[in-house]
């Protein structure tokens, strides 16, 4: 049931910290703070490479985890979308991990890419929310996700409890391969711990949300930029903003701009900036400002710091806490949600069921 909200995907939203909080817990030792996983009967030390497959918003997640697995664990990552794994006959050495996130646990093309990665000999784990779903049956490493039942077509909750999840599998495997030692693990947790709080807060800036949104929904365009782990936070911040106000929105690297896309830009195009402060914060600001420059109009999200340097000169700004950056993705998952939810009911659209769009998509 809805309770008090307006929308199941206003209600999703809200319920983040409390599923993510959920979700972790299942996955740390309460006696030693250090991450668990469910039993397992392979060698995780061993593992030489992880191929990632998914589709949508769960791609992004898992996107976000290829930057983790490579910068905690060392373990060279491929990533595909599922309808193209499938078909593009890519080279898989048996023994390898292959890993596939899904919500629902039935869709059609993770579920094909999942049999061909198994019959290509590959271990496989599945990051999943429906525990009696077709991918939780077949998986050989069942990582659930305690996010409850998603009913808003697009993802939300699902996503940050994804997120919560491949950051407890990265800091394992971390671990496993000897590329992190206790304390840090230890760290890894602490940080981890610390983002129910920090979603929670993120939501406290909910109504602020609601205003700049009556910015966004005139427009035709939209773009959000991002780099290192908020790339992929801008991609999932343009297809909620497309799947639910039917805005055109593109998520780009922010580093990419100069390559084309800033060819886009003028006054009729809201650019939004995802850059909390921290190790790529002036690389982004630099590519923001060349935006500025071309007279486009920025919304910045960031914390308190990121928008005293930058926040000057922005159309708007949108503050986050700040954040140990491992956890920055649940994080600003919050703002791109909220964003692209009010837009959504400024525009009068179907927020829970978005023309054209199923919530699990059984068909190729
Ligand atoms: O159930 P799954 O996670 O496998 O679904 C994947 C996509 O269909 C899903 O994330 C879709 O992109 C959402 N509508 C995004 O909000």
């Amino acid at each position: 049931e809805k309770g008090n909200y307006r929308h199941y995907m206003q209600k999703e939203i809200f319920e983040q910290p409390l599923v993510v909080a959920q979700t972790l817990q299942s996955y740390v030792r309460p006696f030693d703070g250090k991450v668990a996983l469910p039993d397992i009967d392979f060698d995780l030390s061993a593992v030489k490479r992880i191929t990632i497959v998914a589709c949508g918003t769960s791609f992004y997640a898992g996107m976000v985890a290829k930057y983790w697995f490579e910068q905690f664990a060392r373990v060279p990552v491929d990533l595909d979308v599922a309808s193209e794994f499938r078909y593009r006959e890519p080279v898989l050495e048996p023994g390898g991990l292959a890993l596939f996130i899904s919500q629902s646990g039935e869709t059609a093309d993770t579920l094909a890419a999942l049999r061909h990665a198994r019959a290509e000999g590959q271990i496989i784990a599945v990051v999943v929310n429906v525990p009696t779903s077709s991918m939780a049956r077949e998986a050989d490493l069942l990582l659930p996700t305690h996010a409850g039942p998603e009913i808003g077509v697009a993802s939300t909750k699902a996503f940050t409890c994804q997120l919560s999840v491949l950051a407890a599998l990265a800091a394992n495997l971390a671990r496993a391969k000897g590329r992190m030692s206790e304390d840090e693990e230890r760290a890894v947790v602490e940080h981890l711990r610390e983002a129910p709080e920090a979603i929670n807060n993120a939501l406290g800036h909910d109504e602020d949300i609601a205003g700049i949104a009556h910015l966004v929904a005139p427009a035709r365009d939209v773009l959000y930029l991002g780099r290192g782990p908020d790339y992929p936070m801008a991609l999932e911040g343009a297809l909620k903003l497309k799947e639910i106000s039917y805005i055109h929105a593109e998520g780009y690297a922010a580093g990419e701009m100069k390559h084309g896309p800033i060819a886009l830009i003028d006054d009729l195009v809201p650019v939004i900036v995802i850059a909390p402060s921290g190790p790529l914060f002036e690389k982004t600001v630099s590519n923001m400002q060349e935006v500025r420059a071309r007279g486009g109009k920025i919304i910045l999200i960031s914390d308190a710091k990121g928008l005293a340097d930058a926040g000057e000169g922005c159309m708007a700004t949108i503050e986050m806490p700040e954040v140990h950056p491992l956890i920055a993705p649940l994080v600003y998952a919050v703002p791109v949600q909220l964003l692209a939810y009010h837009v959504a009911v400024a525009k009068g659209t179907d927020v829970d069921q978005p023309r054209n769009l199923a919530k699990s998509v059984t068909v190729e």
